[in-house]
């Protein structure tokens, strides 16, 4: 219960009285140096004895929730007005996307709202009564939890939910709007590509460029056993769209013996035993490089797909649902490789298959 009794400040080893009450009501041992100054005198806040303030407060938390709605309607607005790629500049922040800003500032202003107007609601509104209760058994008794039921009740009342209608509704229409932001989210599960991964930047006539020199191939710089990595000519790292197309034309370059060579089509698209296959594992799109010399095997190293280069790109083992694409090769009169056109299907993840 409440004490209106302050701390004695006089308390001393000489001068404790032989009992003190103390200020919710326990009795203090004489001479004990640990004495309990109890509650300091309750104070009533503004908000408690003019109504007018308890409105304003009032109109504080209504605000507060009602920018909490404003702001999660802001977030999903944000979802069709950004472009999902729009970069822009924000000082001190540098190039952030235009989306990603916004989502994060309707979010938080929504949540932080909430959160505020509760706090504000509890600390001038709602009771601020002290209560003290002497530590007992674990297990309640009957009067206890009657008494527990009681102060519920009580509490209950003493919020004012049922009087203060406006706060009750902001409250709800900001707690049951603010889940919405979950549900926009759902947005980045797309858009579909479209037929985006069924075109690469190969085409008819496009010269194999070594990745690391950047320098085109020739069918004499590819030695038997050896495994190169090439991109379509005209790809350069300094371009916007460096990122999206490798991710799609990353090639892989072999040189076996055609005798080797166990598939008709892939004997048919190569030149004197160059292969060209897609880099990217049809699993979910790692990239493809432990090549065995021996085997002619090459394993993804994410979750060991085993590829038989000798076979079409055959999936030996592992979780990969398809071969990894061909790409048709040849040589042009200037003596350097070139691909025949397009992969003949779409590279990586085998999400084609069930289209
Ligand atoms: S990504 Fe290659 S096996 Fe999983």
């Amino acid at each position: 219960m409440s004490s209106e009794t302050g701390p004695d400040e006089n308390v001393s080893d000489e001068n404790l009285p032989a009992e003190q009450e103390t200020a919710h009501g326990a009795e203090v041992a004489e001479g004990d140096p640990f004495v309990d100054p109890g509650l300091p005198p309750h104070e009533h806040r503004i908000q408690d004895i003019d109504e007018r303030a308890a409105k304003r407060s009032e109109r504080v938390v209504a605000f507060l929730f009602t920018l909490s709605m404003l702001a999660t309607v802001g977030f999903i607005a944000s979802f069709v007005a950004f472009p999902i790629d729009e970069i822009i500049y924000v000082w001190p922040l540098g190039h952030i996307s235009a989306l990603n800003l916004s989502l994060g500032l309707t979010l938080g202003v929504a949540l932080f709202c909430i959160g505020a107007g509760a706090v504000h609601w509890a600390r001038t509104l709602m009771s601020d009564e002290e209560m003290v209760d002497e530590r007992h058994a674990v297990a309640a008794t009957p009067e206890v939890r009657e008494k527990v039921i009681a102060d519920f009740k009580q509490g209950a009342k003493e919020s004012a939910l049922g009087r203060r209608k406006l706060i009750r509704n902001t409250m709800f229409g900001a707690v049951a709007l603010v889940p919405l932001s979950g549900v926009v989210l759902l947005r980045d599960l797309g858009p579909l590509p479209g037929d985006k991964l069924r075109h690469t930047a190969w085409k008819k006539g496009k010269l194999l460029v070594n990745e690391n020199t950047n320098e085109p191939l020739r069918p004499e710089d590819i030695a038997v056993g050896s495994l190169t990595f090439a991109k379509p000519e005209g790809l350069e790292e300094d371009d916007e769209e460096f990122q999206k197309e490798i991710a799609k034309a990353a090639l892989m370059i072999v040189r076996l013996e055609p005798s080797d060579i166990k598939d008709k089509r892939e004997l048919d698209w190569s030149h004197e035993g160059i292969v060209a296959f897609s880099k990217i594992c049809t699993h979910v799109g790692c990239p493809v490089s432990l090549y065995e010399q021996q085997t002619h095997h090459v394993l993804c190293p994410c979750h060991q797909s085993t590829f038989d280069l000798s076979d079409g790109a055959r999936v030996l083992f592992g979780p990969a649902g398809h071969p990894l694409p061909q790409l048709d090769i040849s040589v042009n009169k200037d003596g350097y490789l070139e691909a025949q056109g397009d992969f003949a299907e779409p590279v990586g993840p085998a999400f084609w298959e069930r289209g």
